[in-house]
């Protein structure tokens, strides 16, 4: 009896990791975060940088409409790497420009940042 309990769950597991991810590979589902408050966020603390709608600011920062650094990552890496930046030393560095952790803005919430980066999935859909 109790190894069948054992079977089960470990069967349940296996469903639920296995669950939804049916679909094509790329790119990663949207977690929790909420599009319209990313967006208040986004022209609260990022838009000086990356421009109206993410398209980007030559010399300030990156764009994010389709972005493949973006793309290619799944929420939580996103959220990695929102919370460390990329200094303008740092070997992925592009620009020579740093990208401030929590772009600057040290008040941003985790939550915050998936809020963000529910927003950036909707600028990169046809990339
Ligand atoms: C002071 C300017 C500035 C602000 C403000 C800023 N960023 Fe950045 N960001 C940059 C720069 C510069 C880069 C590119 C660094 C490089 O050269 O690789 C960058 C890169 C990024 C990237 C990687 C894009 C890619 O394709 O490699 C993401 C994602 C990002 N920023 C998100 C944010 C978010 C979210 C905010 C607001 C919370 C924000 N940034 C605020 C300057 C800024």
């Amino acid at each position: 009896m109790r190894n069948r309990l054992a079977l089960l769950a470990v069967l349940a597991l296996i469903v639920t990791a296995c669950g939804g991810s049916s679909s094509e590979e790329a790119p990663p589902a949207t977690s929790s975060g909420d599009v319209a408050a990313g967006i208040v966020t986004y022209n609260g603390t990022c838009v000086a940088c990356h421009g109206a709608e993410g398209a980007g600011i030559e010399g300030l920062g990156k764009p994010w409409v389709g972005s493949d650094f973006i793309n290619s990552r799944t929420d939580d890496e996103m959220l990695a790497f929102l919370i460390e930046g990329r200094a303008s030393d740092h070997p992925e560095n592009t620009t020579g420009i740093a990208m401030m952790p929590r772009g600057g803005n040290p008040n941003l919430t985790d939550a915050d940042l998936y809020d963000l980066i529910a927003y950036m999935r909707t600028l990169n859909l046809d990339a």
